[in-house]
Order: structure tokens, then sequence, then C-alpha cells
């Protein structure tokens, strides 16, 4: 018979070596550039997101790696306040589409020290950064180095409403999938049939790391490099981008992060002491941002926060992970966020899955080992853990807390991860990158949060 007391012993030693596991996945990939790989082989260089989350972990033990993970980041801003999705800090060849498939040297604003994509990627920099003092054991030296990056983050949001809201609706748009994050969702399916690309010819990098059936097809990336290639054609030019480019989404995930880092540049700048004029800009855009993510994205009869298909002028009625992201902003009533949770938990949180997957698992698009088309996200899940123990809906932020990091000592700090507790597999692995940075870097946040 095994002791009570024996078994918690072993499961603290077990987290504990796990913490110490998470530690070394960090600091494994830490480069010498002063920023770090999401994963070995499969993503060798900074990706804006995943910095961001990274800096998070990083600031729980090694606050320097922390500020120089971000200070790295923002370095590569472009003149016009952009801050790109990939920053190519090697001439590292493992990776497709790479540096000179991107040429981001045509935009006349791009940065003359670093090259990099010509997109973006969620905005984590703003809410990134408050989490950074809300972890920091010296507030006043970690208010210090705020004060000396907080600008860079501002500007970039005064890119965003000045360059990606033609409508002037307080929702900016994004003019790829690769800009989401959640790149190959089965939302975007609706785009691609509107679109008819060439067949292109490439070496594909990412299957020689990764299962094939874990990642986007050939056709996807068809798709993906039409897209860059118009916004080529046209050095990147904004204007001409929400002119031309097939692709023009107001994602929910990408917005709620905006409102998000907003808020938080707000708490700061209030902290740190005058700024009134960008605290002015910075409440001005949240009243109307939330007023219409309200309004224009949220989808009454699904119950959830939608896509909007700016293109062709259409709302892309799919439930995701995305369409909970606006708890986490603090964007829904608490009656909608009722709504909302009830969505999450009728059609995601069915006792036989660990939440949250990435696509509705009712839908016919779902897929639980590909992608972003239905596994679970340790990022998402942090993102709606907060969002739902800020409303106040205690158990199901707890069973998302626990879902992640019980993901994570079964299969280890994978990438993605199937939501299905019976797969019907004897061995279900993880998914996509091993030793993948953000998965490291929550799970030491996630077990440092009550
Ligand atoms: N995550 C993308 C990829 O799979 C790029 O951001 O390459």
């Amino acid at each position: 018979m095994v002791d009570y007391c024996q078994c918690v012993f072993f499961t603290q030693f077990m987290k504990q070596e796990l913490y110490k596991k998470a530690i070394t996945v960090l600091d494994a990939n830490f480069q010498e550039g002063g920023f770090t790989i999401p994963s070995a082989g499969l993503y060798p260089f900074q990706w804006k997101w995943d910095s961001g989350f990274i800096a998070l972990g990083f600031a729980h033990y090694d606050v320097e790696k922390a500020k120089t993970e971000m200070r790295t980041l923002l370095d590569a801003q472009w003149g016009n306040g952009f801050i790109p999705h990939i920053v190519f800090h090697t001439d590292n060849d493992s990776y497709f589409p790479g540096a000179d498939f991107h040429q981001s040297e045509l935009h006349p604003l791009s940065s003359k020290k670093y090259r990099s994509t010509g997109m973006t990627q969620p905005p984590v920099s703003g809410f990134v950064l408050q989490e950074m003092y809300r972890i920091a054991a010296d507030k006043e030296d970690m208010l210090k180095y705020i004060k000396e990056h907080i600008d860079k983050v501002f500007y970039n949001h005064v890119y965003f409403y000045e360059n990606r809201d033609p409508q002037d609706e307080g929702l900016v748009y994004i003019y790829h999938n690769w800009e989401s994050g959640t790149d190959n969702s089965p939302v975007w399916d609706d785009i691609w049939k509107t679109m008819n690309p060439p067949e292109y010819t490439f070496v594909r990098k990412d299957t020689t790391h990764v299962d094939a059936s874990q990642r986007p097809t050939k056709r996807e990336y068809d798709h993906y490099l039409y897209i860059i290639d118009i916004a080529k054609q046209h050095n990147y030019d904004d204007v001409k981008i929400a002119e031309l480019s097939p692709f023009l989404v107001q994602d929910p995930l990408f917005n709620a992060m905006l409102i998000k880092s907003n808020q938080a540049l707000i708490e700061l700048y209030e902290l740190i002491g005058g700024n009134e004029d960008k605290i002015k800009t910075l409440l001005q855009w949240q009243s109307k941002s939330i007023a219409s993510f309200n309004e224009k994205l949220f989808d009454a009869e699904l119950g959830a926060y939608v896509h909007y298909d700016l293109r062709n002028e259409k709302a892309i009625r799919h439930i995701t992970s995305s369409s909970f992201s606006p708890l986490f902003a603090n964007i829904p009533s608490p009656e909608r966020a009722k709504v909302l949770v009830k969505t999450m938990m009728d059609k995601f949180g069915g006792a036989d899955k660990y939440l949250c997957a990435s696509f509705d698992p009712t839908s016919d698009r779902f897929n639980p080992k590909k992608y972003w088309r239905g596994p679970v996200w340790i990022n998402m899940n942090w993102m709606l853990f907060l969002g739902l123990k800020n409303y106040g809906f205690a158990d199901v932020a707890a069973r998302m807390k626990h879902d992640s990091i019980e993901l994570i000592e079964k299969y280890g700090f994978y990438e993605y991860f199937d939501c299905r507790k019976d797969t019907g597999e004897e061995n279900t692995p993880g998914y996509g990158g091993n030793n993948f940075s953000w998965s490291a870097a929550l799970f030491i946040d996630l077990v440092n949060t009550d």
C-alpha cells in the first residue's frame, strides 16, 4: 500500500524536478545575441510573441535575461514603430522562409541593424512589461528599466492604430495568418477558398524537424507565400497592403492582446508619473476598441467572439480558443463572460478532454494533432487561466491551470498537445517542437501563480 504522505512528497519532488528542467530548457535556448529561440532546429531565431512569454519565465529566476530578451526584441523595431514577427539574428538556414525570402529591407523604414520579416505578431510587449514588474523583487530597478523601454511599446501601438485600422473602428487588422500566431487555424480555410495562389517550388524545413502530419500542408504554404509576395511587390507599404492583400482580418486574439497591452501601458505610465498625453491617447483607444470589439466581434448565436474578414466584409463564424481570449483583456461584461464560459465548457470542456483545444472539437474541421487545428497550446491556456480568474470563474480557472501542468508533467515541454485524454494510442507524445521555450516559461509562471 502506498503511503499518502509519500505520494505528496513524490509529487512535490517531481514538480521541483520539472521546474529545474523548465529552467534548463530556457537557459539552453537562450542565445549569445541576447534572445531566446522557441525551439532548437524548428525555430532558430527570435519570434515576437514567443519572446514576451519567454521573458515572463526568465523574470522568475534570472531578471537580467528577462530584460535582455525584451530589450533585444524592442531593438529590432522599425522607424515607423512596427515590430516584426521574426528577427533573423543569424544566417541559420534550417528555417524556411528565411530572411532572403522576406526581404524586410524593401521597406524604407525597416531596421538597418537586423533583417526580419515584414509582418508582425500579437502585441504582447505591454502586458509582458507589466508582468515583469509584478514578478520583480526589486520594483524600483524594474520600473527604471520599464521607463527606458515603454515608449517603444507605446509607438508600436501608435503604428497599429495609425496603419492597421482603415475604417477607424478601434480594431486593427492582420494581413497574414502568421501575424495571428494561430498559423493554420481552420478559420483561415474560408479565406483560402477566396484565393488561388500559384504552386510555389520550395524546400520545406519544418517537416525535416517535425512529423508532416502535425504541420500545415504544402498548399497552405502556397497561400502563405503568395500573401508575402503581394506585400513585397509593394515594399511592405501598409496602404497598399490594406488595398490589395487577399487576407485582411480583424482577429479577436490579436485585438484582445492589444487591448490588454494598452491597459498595461496606462497602469505603468501612471506608476512612472507624467506622460498625461500618452495616457489620454491610450484611454481613447481603449474606450473605442472595447466598444467596437463587443459590437462587431461577438456572435450571440454562437455565444462566442469570432474573427471578421475585412477583405470580404463578413464574419468568420467558428469557435476557437481565440474566441475566449477577450476574458484575458477584460473585454466582455460579466453577463457576457458567463455566456463565453458556458460555450467553452459545453464544447471544449468535456471530462474526456484537456482544456483548451485550439479549435471547436465539435466541428468537422477539428484535428487534434495538427498545429492550430485542435491541439492545446500552453500560451493560450495561460491567458485563459488569468482571464477566468479575473472574472471569478475560480473552478474553471483551476482546471485550466491543472490541465496545463498535467500535460507538461505527462508529455514534456512540447509545443502543443492532444486535447483528448484517451487518443486510442499507447504512447501519445506532445506534438511539434520539443523543449519549447514558452511551454517552459509559462509552466514556471503558472506554478508560481495562485
Ligand atoms: N510559426 C510559423 C512557422 O511555423 C511562423 O511564425 O514557421
